[in-house]
């Protein structure tokens, strides 16, 4: 896999947030507008509940026995109120009444709310998941393993707690027009000077978000180089140990460790000192509110007592926004990172947007590459096929040799449609597979490659995997074909033994051999094995090799091997040298020419142990 780390896209402050929101939207809307209805709900009552206190209020001091609370002659938005006397009983009861509506309007919003973001993590995750799926191969092959990985494991968290703090700041701001309106039943101006306050010190807090971004960028990039770095030292933890490179990984994981933590210093440092000067000024926002409103505006001192306890609770209101816009910036850059993932693997999707599989037809007669040329890095001069043409005929074996970097696995991928020739085309009887049909082909195909992939399972569900309605019998047949029946049998449990993880309890070849009984069990149309024996013994690679001479005719076999005994078996020859078939021929043929590649690569195999011998 290549390097492909594109830049994070910028987002600013609150339209970031706003862009998750929205994301968070488009798929819980019903929810998202049935948890907000509560929401409200629930903050109108307890805003009410608040304001009741108002009247009981203007009791204190009054000394009087009945505690009734006279209505006439009151305002509330500028209207009158009804003159109509009210027991303190009946106004305590209320107030009790509304907060355990409050409750009860907070525990539903609460749990649609948690709702839709676990559906906002999991189809993000599951978003990216199928998007790594149906990409093109050389799409997904072109990002880094890590990155996904990454992406798709250790982003998540970050997401899921962008989502929570996106919901807490939609909260926040709904709490804040809902108090908003309230205060100013109780005094225009104060409402304007205590709001307008607040908006003032959020504006001026803009560096310290500006900060937190570019904290979040930072820290993204770290976690990046870090699930690189522990990625390429779990896959070569061995050849590491095996000559002490450990501390050279330790070291280099240390190092990202101690950057981030100095970026975290950095930040929580100057974050405080942001977040100190904010309460700061709240303070003396409050300060100047209540002197104003005492001496300037003249409220009685029951309607400063009211909004005192609204503003208690607006204060910690506009510091969250902060807060919450802060956390959420430094987070953000993961979510960025996961959508621009999505979105690049979406645009190469293989059939393009809205595709269906098409179903094809197993071949009758051939395959064949046309004069194909593929490049694997877009412009480079030299390419991995150029203008090669091989023909694959149904139920023959056709092998394909050729020195390292000759092409051979580059065949093999444009045979299974993974990649697109760049010129020239891949025909099955003679028709050109379209994207939509790519899948279909495959349907067809079984691919054994040298590096095999087996699940941490049993063998049993290992085989099973290509053919859940294997019986026992077919897959001992499948097994015996790999000749891998043996090994099978003297495991303690056999058939039901577990591999390991990726297989490891196995050996290389025994792995091999598991994953080629796969292939066989499959009976696939076409077997495309490419140096899938490679870690045999010359006795099994034997018995493959009879395997398949006996399956000869109900199969399209492509084997691609630099051992003679893979290769003698087929039919007919390929051989390639930097992209070119040089040499092509029916079996008996090649082998006939003295100096041609195939007899070379027979007679080298043959002389070797004596020509050692003679060294020695
Ligand atoms: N993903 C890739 N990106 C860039 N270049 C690649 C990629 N895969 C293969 N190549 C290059 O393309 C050429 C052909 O590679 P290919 O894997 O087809 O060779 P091969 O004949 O299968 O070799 P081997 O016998 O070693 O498996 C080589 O020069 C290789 O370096
Ligand atoms: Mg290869």
């Amino acid at each position: 896999m290549t390097d492909d780390h594109s830049p994070i896209p910028a987002v600013e402050g609150f339209r970031g947030a706003a862009a998750l929101v929205r994301a968070m939207a488009r798929f819980g809307r019903k929810r998202l507008a049935i948890a907000l209805t509560f929401l409200v709900l629930g903050n109108v009552t307890e805003g009410v509940s608040i304001l009741l206190l108002l009247p009981i209020l203007t009791l204190a001091g009054q000394g009087s026995s009945d505690y009734a609370i006279d209505l006439g002659g009151r305002h509330l938005f500028g209207q009158p109120l009804p003159d109509v006397s009210i027991g303190l009983e009946v106004l305590l009861g209320a107030i009790v009444l509304l907060v355990a509506l409050q409750a009860a309007f907070n525990r539903v919003k609460a749990v649609y709310l948690s709702d839709l973001l676990q559906d906002f993590a999991n189809s993000t995750r599951a978003g990216l998941f199928s998007a790594v799926a149906s990409a093109r191969w050389e799409t997904v092959v072109r990002m880094r393993r890590a990155d996904l990985e990454h992406a798709l494991t250790g982003e998540i968290d970050r997401i899921t707690f962008s989502g929570f703090v996106s919901l807490s700041l939609i909260q926040i701001l709904v709490g804040l027009v809902i108090y908003f309106v309230l205060c100013l039943a109780v005094s225009v101006p104060m409402t304007l000077f205590a709001f307008g306050f607040g908006l003032v010190a959020l504006l001026l807090l803009k560096p310290y978000r500006k900060l937190a971004e570019r904290y979040g960028h930072k820290i993204q990039t770290a976690r990046t180089v870090q699930a690189r770095l522990v990625s390429e030292f779990i896959t070569g933890l061995k050849t590491a140990r095996s000559m002490n490179q450990e501390p050279h990984h330790v070291a280099q994981f240390e190092r990202t460790l101690d950057g981030t933590k100095a970026d975290a210093h950095d930040y929580a440092r100057r974050n405080a000192l942001g977040n100190g000067l904010f309460q700061v000024a709240l303070a003396i926002g409050a300060a100047a509110f209540v002197l104003l409103s005492l001496r300037f505006v003249g409220l009685e001192m029951s309607q400063m007592l009211v909004l005192l306890v609204i503003l208690m609770r607006v204060t910690p209101r506009f510091q969250g926004l902060q807060a919450q816009v802060q956390a959420l910036l430094v987070d953000l850059p993961a979510w960025w990172r996961v959508v621009d993932l999505q979105s690049r693997l979406e645009a190469n999707r293989e059939g393009g947007a809205g595709f269906v599989s098409a179903p094809v037809a197993p071949p009758r007669h051939e395959i064949l590459l046309d004069r194909v040329t593929y490049r694997h890095t877009e412009g480079s001069e030299e390419a991995a096929l150029n203008d090669c043409t091989i023909r694959l005929p149904v139920g023959r074996a056709t092998a394909l040799i050729g020195a390292s970097g000759a092409g051979k696995s580059t065949v093999a991928d444009i045979v299974m449609g993974l990649i697109r020739p760049e010129a020239g085309r891949l025909l099955v009887d003679g028709h050109e597979l379209t994207e939509s049909e790519r899948r279909g082909w495959r349907e067809h195909l079984a691919y054994v490659p040298q590096e095999t992939f087996l699940l941490h399972d049993t063998i049993r569900a290992n085989l099973a995997i290509v053919a859940p309605d294997a019986t026992e019998e077919e897959m001992h047949q499948a097994l015996a074909d790999a000749a891998a029946d043996r090994f099978v049998a003297a495991l303690p449990e056999g058939l039901d033994t577990r591999v390991g993880d990726r297989g490891t309890l196995l050996s290389g070849g025994e792995r091999q051999r598991i994953a080629l009984a796969r292939a066989f069990l499959k009976r696939p149309a076409v077997l495309i094995l490419d140096e899938a024996t490679s870690a045999l013994d010359w006795e099994s690679q034997s018995r493959v090799a009879q395997a398949l001479a006996r399956r000869a005719g109900e199969m399209t076999v492509l084997t691609i091997a630099h051992r003679p005994s893979m290769v003698a078996f087929a039919d007919h020859v390929y051989s390639l040298e930097a992209g070119r078939v040089v040499e092509e021929g029916p079996m008996a043929d090649l082998l006939r020419k003295t100096d041609g590649h195939l007899s070379r690569m027979f007679a080298h195999e043959a002389s070797e142990p004596a020509r050692l011998r003679l060294a020695q």
